[in-house]
């Protein structure tokens, strides 16, 4: 584990050099994100992110139920809007996983630690009884492998919540914004979700349809 000096020995670069190899590789979705990073939680305040974000917001909070005083491991924070409800919620710690240094740049300074990785290898030294996602599994190659790799880091009877973009028209109007930036977005069935986590380790307790195009589901790790 390292240390990275620019951000006042603050984040983590976990596993051995992966950071300098995300650096690298990095693709559409990083870079894009990359430069979004900066305006990124300022943009959530204007319309119609602000509006969309409110109702999944509220979608949300209500499966995240039982927050207060918990540490949650968060897979894809971006600038930590979910982060700092989660904390405002009452959470007493957040560990936030980005692919995106500028992102995590963003993080509030304090009952965060922010971890540069990529969520379908990163090797966090730890499990959580509460993680939690929200618009990543879209942006990544592989869901199946975020989910797995998320299961290895939630304790058996955890809980993780996970918001995700399903296949309707809007949705499919969100994936049609994101080819403009050079990205293909997945979007999710919910049945075809349920069986991608019961394929990698999870069983889904709960589902919500929330906002025009996005679906909220509470899942336990299998023992
Ligand atoms: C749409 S943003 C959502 C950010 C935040 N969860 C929110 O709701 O504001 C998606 C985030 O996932 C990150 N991301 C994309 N692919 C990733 C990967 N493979 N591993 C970790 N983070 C990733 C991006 O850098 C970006 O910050």
């Amino acid at each position: 584990m390292l240390l990275d000096k620019c951000s006042g020995g603050r984040r983590i670069l976990w596993s051995d050099g992966r950071a300098n190899q995300v650096n690298q590789q990095m693709g559409s979705v990083e870079l894009y994100f990359e430069t979004q990073a900066q305006d990124y939680q300022k943009k959530c305040q204007c319309w119609p992110w602000k509006w969309l974000r409110n109702r999944e917001a509220r979608s949300v909070i209500t499966m995240l139920d039982d927050i207060r005083g918990r540490s949650f491991l968060e897979f894809g924070c971006g600038a930590g809007f979910y982060s700092r409800l989660l904390l405002e919620a009452g959470a007493d710690h957040v560990w936030a996983l980005d692919l995106s240094s500028r992102m995590l740049d963003q993080l509030p300074a304090h009952h965060i630690t922010p971890i540069l990785g990529d969520a379908a290898e990163i090797q966090i030294e730890r499990q959580f009884d509460r993680a939690f996602s929200a618009g990543l599994l879209e942006f990544v190659s592989d869901p199946a492998m975020v989910l797995a790799n998320l299961a290895g880091h939630v304790l058996a009877g955890g809980v993780a919540t996970v918001l995700f973009p399903v296949a309707n028209i809007a949705g499919f109007l969100y994936r049609f914004y994101h080819c403009r930036h050079g990205m293909f977005l997945n979007l999710f069935e919910i049945n075809e979700f349920i069986n991608m986590a019961q394929r990698t380790g999870w069983t889904v307790t709960a589902t919500n349809r929330c906002g025009p195009f996005s679906a909220v589901v509470n899942m336990r790790r299998n023992s």
